[in-house]
């Protein structure tokens, strides 16, 4: 997967268009619920490039998996949402949760949000994919 985001990505300038094929490469390849960016906004995460069912438009710093993650500057992977306390439920079909941030420079940029259908549907060997095409993803900012 990562090298065909390489390859879809390495010649195109614009972000929102190469977040958006990204997003399009992995909801195809993982078949997941939903799959986005929020990017950080000032001191919102605010709704990017993303498939699946409508989302919530924004979520401020340290709220939810992702604003959390955000917080934290690392992955969250959540294999039971209903466990986690001040999971925001944007779909109530979504029952585990995989968030990982786009830090460059120790900044935060923004986070990738997976979502499965599924309890407990995320693995190591799925943190460390989706975490390596994050790094990837920060040399596009
Ligand atoms: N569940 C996320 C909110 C985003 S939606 O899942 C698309 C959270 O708790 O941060």
């Amino acid at each position: 997967m990562l090298a065909q985001i390489k390859s879809i990505t390495e010649n195109e300038s614009d972000l929102i268009a190469n977040l958006s094929n990204v997003v399009a490469i992995i909801k195809e390849e993982s078949k997941l619920h939903w799959v986005g960016f929020y990017l950080v906004k000032g001191s919102e995460l605010v709704l990017g490039p993303f498939q699946g069912p409508l989302a919530c438009t924004r979520i401020a710093f340290g709220k939810g998996v992702c604003g959390q993650a955000w917080k934290e500057k690392k992955s969250l992977l959540v294999a039971d949402v209903h466990q986690f306390e001040g999971h925001i439920a944007c779909s109530a079909l979504t029952n585990s949760e995989l968030v990982v941030p786009l830090v460059k420079n120790q900044e935060v940029l923004g986070v990738l949000d997976l979502d499965s259908i599924e309890l407990n549907d995320f693995k190591s060997d799925d943190l460390i994919k989706y975490q390596e095409i994050a790094e990837y993803l920060t040399s596009l900012f």
